[in-house]
C-alpha cells in the first residue's frame, strides 16, 4: 500500500477544478484509457494571465491528486510562469509522491506542455521521436528527456517517472541503451592502434634505446648499441662493463627488452650478438 501525505489524500477525496473549460485557450491530453493513466487539462487565459483550469482524469488516488494540484498551481500564473512549473512542483506542492507514483506528477507536467503549446499554437513537442514502450507509447525522446531532468539510472526508476517499461519488458533492452548513453556511460573501444610501419619500428627502437635505456647502462659503466632490426627481433651489442657482465642476460630481458616492449611494440625480442 502506498504512503500517501494528508495533502494527496485530501485532493484525491476533494478534488479541485474537476471538468473541461468550454473553449479553452490550451488544451493538453496526455495518456490513454489503455494505459490506465489518462489526463485531460484545459485553461482559459484572459490578459496573459490564467483565469481558469480544469481536469479530467482517469486514474488513481495520486494521479487525480496531481491534476488537482496542477490546477491549483496553474490559476493565477501568467503562461510564461506556468511554463517553468515541473513534476517536482506539482509532487512538492502535494507534500511528496511515493516514487512509484512520480509519474502521476510527471503526466501532469506533459499535460501542461501539450497545453501551453496548444494556447501558442506551436507543435506538439511531446509526441515527437520514436515510440520505445509500445505498451505505454513512451518515445524516445520522453525517455531522453526523463533521464536527463530528474538525473535516472535504472529502468526501475524509468518505469516510476513515466511508466515505459512497466509493462510486458521488451523494451527493457532499448531503455538500458538510452540510459547508458544519455548518462554517457557507454563505452567505445578505442580504435586499434595502426602497427608501425618497418622505418617507424627503428626509428622508434633507436630513440628508446638513447632517451631510456642507454643512459641507465651508463650509469653503471655500460653501454649499448643496436646492430640490426629483423622484422621483431632486436639484435644489440652490450658494451663497455655490461658486455663482461655475467647478468647481462637478464639485464637483455629483464630490462632491455620489456622496455622496449612497453615503449615500442609488444611483440619485439632483443638478442645480443656476440663478435
Ligand atoms: S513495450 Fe515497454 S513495457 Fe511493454
Amino acid at each position: 500500500m502506498w504512503e500517501y501525505t494528508g495533502k494527496v489524500k485530501e485532493h484525491f477525496l476533494n478534488p479541485r477544478n474537476v471538468g473541461e473549460i468550454e473553449n479553452a485557450d490550451g488544451v493538453g491530453e496526455v495518456g490513454s484509457m489503455a494505459c490506465g493513466d489518462a489526463l485531460k487539462l484545459t485553461f482559459k487565459v484572459d490578459g496573459g494571465i490564467i483565469q481558469d483550469a480544469k481536469f479530467k482524469t482517469f486514474g488513481c488516488a495520486s494521479a487525480i491528486a496531481s491534476a488537482s494540484a496542477l490546477t491549483e498551481l496553474l490559476i493565477g500564473k501568467t503562461v510564461e510562469e506556468a511554463e517553468k512549473l515541473t513534476n517536482d512542483h506539482i509532487a512538492d506542492y502535494l507534500g511528496g509522491l511515493p516514487k512509484e507514483k512520480m509519474h502521476c506528477s510527471v503526466m501532469g507536467h506533459e499535460a501542461l506542455e501539450k497545453a501551453i503549446a496548444c494556447y501558442r499554437g506551436e507543435p506538439d513537442k511531446v509526441q515527437a521521436g520514436n515510440v520505445v514502450c509500445e505498451c505505454f507509447h513512451i518515445t524516445d525522446l520522453q525517455l531522453e528527456r526523463a533521464v536527463t531532468d530528474h538525473s535516472l539510472k535504472s529502468i526501475e526508476e524509468i518505469t516510476n517517472y513515466i511508466k515505459a517499461g512497466g509493462g510486458c519488458g521488451q523494451c527493457h533492452d532499448t531503455i538500458q541503451g538510452i540510459i547508458d548513453r544519455v548518462n554517457g556511460t557507454l563505452t567505445e573501444k578505442p580504435p586499434a592502434p595502426k602497427p608501425l610501419t618497418n622505418i617507424q619500428k627503428i626509428k622508434l627502437i633507436e630513440e628508446t634505446l638513447e632517451r631510456e635505456i642507454k643512459p641507465a647502462l651508463m650509469q653503471d659503466g655500460g653501454d649499448i648499441q643496436l646492430v640490426d632490426v629483423d622484422g621483431d627481433r632486436v639484435l644489440v651489442k652490450l658494451k663497455g662493463r655490461c658486455a663482461a657482465c655475467a647478468m647481462s642476460q637478464i639485464t637483455l630481458k629483464d630490462y632491455v627488452e620489456s622496455k622496449l616492449k612497453e615503449l615500442v611494440a609488444q611483440a619485439l625480442t632483443v638478442e645480443e650478438v656476440v663478435s
